[in-house]
């Protein structure tokens, strides 16, 4: 299949990436001009396991190019899945703009019958709404090609994005033309010969509302044992082992019960604001996520809390920050709890230093206030405290005795559980976890 992918950022390029490996001859489009051009020049503009090999892939068998013109990526596509950005408005609606414009110029520019597809996570209702746009603009512009509107929401993990792609759980396509439906099954025929995995076809909007339901629902459980670990952290219990207990049962799983400092990255955040809100315009108000919501920013709050307790004033006192991205993997800054702690250190008048693996160009261009540290122990050399948002394995194996030694203060807020408290304590560090007991001689 010809098939064109408008918006290559996280979720573009690697479907991009992915549909070459199939088979398909694939056009990735970006209005970024920079980022066609490191594209071009075999640079990737973000970090992601696994994706340069299978962009060089893509590209090297002629199956894999980009442009930053529209009307070129759409040309003699029998497939177009849109893949940009749908940022939070104020209020927590989703920006669907960047969506529109691109039913606007697929009804412009289309040269021969063509499938859109939303591959962006929207809310329900937006194929509906895209389908009219792409009506008045054929209209307007005298197109007569035929052009169908579908849903293939995206389920990839930021981190794992080229897996989750390559062998996902399911596909979901929702659209109410067979021959979208047609289409979009011979797109993903190379994956299901090749991959177990579910395919669902329904419609539009169940389509739509799978995707929210489904990391709203994730969110959710984020959420959920985070309010577990508060109640563990007053009635001295180990949310791990509670986690661990849940999990066993195979109607729970052990998935995603990882208490700390909460959800970050470009999805969950914005998914739940948008969810909520459109539960809001159709009437139905969704208490539950508004929850979710809240006690993922308490739990920020709260390594902050504990941070201040042990430190009493933070006004010149210097602070490791371990791990900045979202999560381990990834480069990725965007809602992330590190970003959160480092901005509230220096409105406290402290001084910042920040180590990651991966992310640490990101945090340089973001938080120019901040110290930069390519290695963890040197981060924290006469710091007054350290503290993990982030459980990379460079952090998570730090050697307790040497971290002891190197910290001006022995004073660890690890906000990912990602340490081991026995091992801690045992080097003399006042060691303060999330939902994990405090042994009673711990500072308050
Ligand atoms: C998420 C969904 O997992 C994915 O299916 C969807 O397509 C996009 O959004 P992503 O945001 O990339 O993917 O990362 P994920 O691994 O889900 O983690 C999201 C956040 O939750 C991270 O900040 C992570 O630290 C946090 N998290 C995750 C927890 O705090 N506890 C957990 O148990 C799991």
């Amino acid at each position: 299949m010809r098939v064109a992918v408008v918006g290559v950022g996280h979720v573009g390029l690697v479907t991009a990436a992915c549909l070459a490996r199939w088979g398909h001859e694939v056009v990735g489009m970006d209005d970024d001009e920079r980022k066609v051009a490191t594209l071009r020049s075999r640079g990737l503009p973000f970090h992601e396991p696994g994706l340069a090999d299978l962009v060089e892939e893509g590209c090297r068998a002629g199956r894999l190019r980009f442009t930053g013109d529209i009307s070129e990526a759409l040309s003699g596509a029998d497939v177009a899945f849109v893949s940009v950005g749908t940022p939070s408005l104020a209020g927590g609606a989703p920006n669907l703009a960047f969506v529109e414009r691109v039913g606007q110029a697929a009804a412009r520019h289309a040269d021969g019958d063509l499938v859109l597809v939303e591959k962006s996570t929207v809310p329900a209702n937006t194929g509906i709404r895209l389908r009219q746009v792409i009506q008045r603009e054929q209209a307007r512009h005298r197109n007569g090609a035929r052009i169908d509107v579908a849903s293939n929401p995206e389920f990839l993990r930021e981190g794992q994005a080229v897996v989750d792609t390559l062998r996902p759980d399911r596909v979901v396509v929702g659209t109410d033309s067979e021959r979208a439906a047609a289409a979009l099954r011979a797109v993903y025929r190379p994956l299901l010969d090749e991959a177990d995995c579910a395919y669902i076809e329904t419609d539009l909007v169940t389509a739509e509302l799978i995707k929210h339901a489904s990391n709203a629902y994730l969110a959710t459980r984020i959420s959920f044992i985070n309010a577990v670990a508060r109640i563990c952290e007053l009635v001295g219990a180990d949310v791990e082992v509670v986690a661990q207990g849940m999990g066993h049962d195979h109607r729970i799983g052990p998935h995603f019960l990882k208490a700390g400092m909460g959800y970050g990255g470009s999805c969950f955040p914005k998914d739940v604001d948008a969810f909520l809100h459109l539960a809001r315009s159709v009437g139905y108000d969704f208490g539950l996520l508004d929850e979710v919501r809240k006690v993922n920013h308490q739990m920020r709050e709260l390594v902050l809390d504990k941070l201040r307790a042990e430190l009493w004033h933070l006004e010149g006192k210097t602070v490791a920050v371990l791990g900045a991205a979202f999560k381990p993997g990834t480069d990725d800054l965007r809602q992330a709890p590190a970003i959160w702690l480092a901005e509230q250190l220096l409105e406290a008048g402290a001084t910042v230093r920040v180590y990651d693996p991966v992310a640490l160009a990101a945090v340089k261009e973001q938080l120019p206030q901040v110290e930069c540290v390519d290695d963890p122990l040197a981060a924290c050399r006469d710091a007054h405290a350290a503290v993990v948002c982030t459980e990379w394995h460079e952090i998570a194996r730090l050697d307790a005795r040497r971290l002891a030694a190197t910290l001006g203060y022995p004073i660890v807020v690890d906000g990912r559980n990602a340490l081991d408290p026995a091992a801690m304590r045992a080097a003399g560090i006042q060691y303060h976890a999330v939902g994990r007991p405090a042994r009673a001689t711990d500072a308050p």
